[in-house]
């Protein structure tokens, strides 16, 4: 349902839209042009608006206002900025809705466990009609970096460490923010961030420098931007990194060189928060007069928080080092972007019309969310029954233990600004709700927060371990381990919760963690120790029901991990498109460090790629998930086994549901040329398909790729696709064994 409030307006066409923009832009003066490159933070302590900020909104000198969320104050400021002042141009009102506004969805890196593009679209969609509601028309999200080392706070914003998974599920934020109609009260311009390669920040530190290959840059970070920009997105921000020596913000090359001229972007660029005024920390400039020429010259458009162009862009226009036809091309931009988001037309919301913010369809809609975020790691079968789904009424007593089994706040995860955890439900409370007068519950904590460090909780937990028949261990992250600047340098189980799982294990009832996170955690040293695992990210306000209903078999899990989960910190980077090596490591050439002889002084092996201390493998691998029933795939074939470059090649794959209960499936297809002029991944996900299967059910499922499919970046740093001889995998993770090959004929495409 979309609140359109102009349905007999149609959208003005390309032509009508510049006019309109050259039109306003004659009008202005330049004191009101570099107004509307300034997005400034709302003095929110203040009651009402203080006059200074009415008076400058008035003036044409304020063009964006971000976190300001009471919408009396924001119809206010719109109607000072389209009723008081000379040229009535509305403000763009921006806030982070990054995984809900009111209603608080799994974090991005759990939703990207899903898979499910239309339930990610579902969840923008929702948190922009909330968000919409209180007069916010522009969101800082989707975040598309692609996260490669867990220790980054921010990899709980990402999308997960792929660029064709994150590509589609960015894109599909990008849809379910803007609407099928950008102009409708409920839709808000989205912003793809943090361009570019903000993921790749040195050893994890947020703001850390980037040192990108261009090949790396064209191939693994840009096609998430690329993606979102195809999806309609009307705004980028730039990254607060160096990139190679050039901090995003001052960067021409991808500023203008790959957006504009070769993207086509005509939306706008919104610089990070105080990043143009951080060039000068940088070294990059040596004053805020600079650091204007440089973001402006570079090709960002309007400036966030700092000062840099209200203070000295008119300088530097007057001094002829801006042209005026760049400010120009930078608040057409903007005006554009205003245009398009029909704020012109409808400046104002009255709540009234919106949905209630929080309510329970759009709860509902959290909850699917975080159950199809779920990842079911492992799950022993050793004793003829899987551990997971408990059945409730063959229990007596459940030892509930840990420090995340009842934080309503702590679910939530990073970035919740308008969260209300008073609302969350937490698993505890869903546990008590379906276990009453089915089995006992005992609750021990045992750990205050999961950087405690005291083992003074103990003993009352083992107690209740050894009293249980299973004893679910609610461990992870509290929600301030991640996020912006909140990076880790060990990744493992923070504080003593690796000593509880130890101590409750060694009880001999059976172990369930439930992790909750914003990353991924290095869990080797506890593992062995669980009989189960479900790994739930930060779940959002529906952690509860979404984390017990997988549990107790009310829904089946069916999540597939978006990013590499590690043995230990130290295999960081470890990511599953990586490239083979001129040795790479098998299980003859690899030596444990432990069966290393005394005083040995050479080892006896191949000498190949891996470390001494820990198995070359990841614990679990990109894409794993398993499921309660079980999927087999079959007959994997190609339509043709030869192909010339250039046209689609169609592959065939029988998936069967061979368990007792229906269940769905990811198949993921992946590819590997196997000799080029550049070396290529050991595997690229290429394609995916969820698959929902009654018990029994067979179905054949088609994957078609297209030319692009098996293009990469030449010596020349050129899109190229090469004859040759091409593997394909389909299975249920990038460790599918199921194999076929292509042959690509034709001269090579360049
Ligand atoms: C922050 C973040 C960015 C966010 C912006 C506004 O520093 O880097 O992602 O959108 O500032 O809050």
């Amino acid at each position: 349902m979309s609140i359109v409030t102009t349905p007999e307006v149609m959208a003005p066409d390309a032509t009508e839209l510049e006019a309109r923009v050259q039109e306003l832009l004659s009008r202005m003066t330049l004191g009101e042009k570099i107004g509307q490159l300034s997005q400034v933070n709302g003095p929110w302590a203040h009651e009402g608006i203080p006059e200074d900020f009415a008076e400058a909104i008035r003036r044409g000198w304020i063009g964006s206002v971000l976190n300001a969320v009471d919408v009396e104050r924001v119809n206010e400021m719109q109607r000072i900025a389209v009723e008081e002042s000379r040229l009535g141009i509305p403000l763009l009102i921006g806030r982070d809705v990054i995984h809900g506004f009111r209603t608080i969805f799994p974090i991005p890196l759990g939703q990207a466990a899903s898979w499910n593009p239309e339930l990610v679209r579902e969840g923008a969609r929702i948190a922009a009609r909330e968000a919409a509601s209180t007069g916010i028309n522009w969101t800082f999200a989707p975040m598309v970096d692609i996260g490669r080392d867990p220790r980054w706070g921010r990899v709980a914003e990402c999308l997960g460490e792929d660029p064709l998974l994150a590509s589609r599920l960015g894109a599909a934020m990008v849809e379910g923010f803007q609407g099928d109609d950008l102009r409708a009260d409920d839709a808000i311009v989205a912003c793809a961030k943090h361009f570019a390669g903000y993921g790749a920040s040195e050893s994890g530190k947020d703001y850390a420098a980037t040192f990108i290959p261009e090949r790396e840059l064209r191939e693994v970070h840009l096609p998430p931007f690329k993606a979102a920009v195809d999806a309609g997105c009307q705004t980028m921000m730039a990254s607060f990194s160096d990139l190679n020596g050039i901090p995003a913000t001052a960067n021409r090359y991808l500023m203008t060189t790959i957006l504009r001229d070769e993207w086509g972007f005509d939306g706008f660029v919104v610089s990070d928060w105080d990043s143009v005024h951080q060039l000068t920390v940088h070294g990059l400039t040596g004053s805020d007069h600079e650091s204007a020429y440089e973001a402006a010259m570079a090709g960002v458009d309007m400036e966030m928080a700092s000062r840099c162009y209200i203070e000295h862009l008119e300088w530097l226009v007057q001094d002829g080092r801006v042209p005026i036809e760049r400010v120009d091309e930078m608040v057409s931009n903007v005006l554009r972007v205003k245009l398009r988001s029909g704020a012109f037309e409808s400046p104002y919301r009255d709540p009234a019309l919106f949905p209630v913010p929080g309510n329970e369809e759009h709860r509902a809609s959290a909850y699917e969310s975080a159950v199809q975020s779920g990842v079911l790691l492992q799950n022993d079968a050793s004793s003829g029954r899987p551990t997971l789904p408990l059945d409730l009424d063959a229990l007596d007593r459940i030892a509930v233990i840990g420090p995340l089994a009842d934080e309503p706040g702590e679910q939530l995860g990073t970035w919740i600004f308008d969260g209300d955890a008073s609302v969350s439900t937490t698993p505890l409370t869903s546990l008590q709700e379906v276990c009453a007068g089915r089995c006992e519950i005992e609750v021990a904590r045992g750990l205050e927060t999961t950087r405690d460090r005291s083992h003074d909780g103990f003993p009352q937990a083992v107690e209740a371990a050894e009293r249980a028949d299973v004893a679910l261990l609610f461990v992870g992250e509290d929600a301030i381990l991640s996020g912006e600047a909140h990076c880790r340098a060990d990744i493992s189980l923070p504080g003593a919760q690796a000593a509880l799982i130890e101590a409750v294990a060694a009880t001999g009832t059976p172990v369930v963690l439930v992790v909750q996170a914003g990353r991924p955690l290095a869990m080797e040293s506890v593992a062995g120790f669980a009989q189960a695992i479900l790994y739930m990210w930060h779940p959002g306000c529906m952690g509860g029901p979404a984390i017990v209903d997988p549990l107790t078999g009310a829904r089946n899990p069916s999540g597939k991990l978006p990013i590499t989960l590690p043995r230990v910190t130290g295999q960081i980077p470890i990511y599953y498109a990586h490239r083979r090596s001129g040795r790479p490591p098998t299980p003859e050439s690899f030596i444990y460090i432990d069966d290393i002889p005394p005083h040995a002084e050479q080892l006896s092996v191949g000498n190949t790629s891996f470390h001494l201390d820990v198995w070359y493998r990841p614990l679990f691998s990109f894409g794993h998930g398993m499921s309660y029933t079980d999927f087999r795939y079959e007959g994997l074939r190609l339509e043709r086994d030869s192909v010339e470059i250039g046209e689609p090649v169609r592959v065939f794959c029988d998936l069967v549901n061979e368990g007792d209960r229906r269940g769905v499936e990811v198949a993921q297809l992946y590819i590997h040329d196997q000799v080029a002029s550049v070396t290529r991944p050991v595997r690229e996900l290429k394609d995916f398909q969820r698959v929902e299967l009654e018990p029994g059910e067979r179905r054949t499922l088609e994957f078609v790729l297209p030319p692009e499919a098996f293009a990469f970046v030449g010596r020349d740093q050129r899109t190229r696709i090469e004859p040759g001889r091409i593997s394909l995998w389909v299975g249920r993770d990038s460790d599918a064994t199921l194999r076929v090959e292509l042959e690509l004929t034709g001269e090579t495409r360049a």
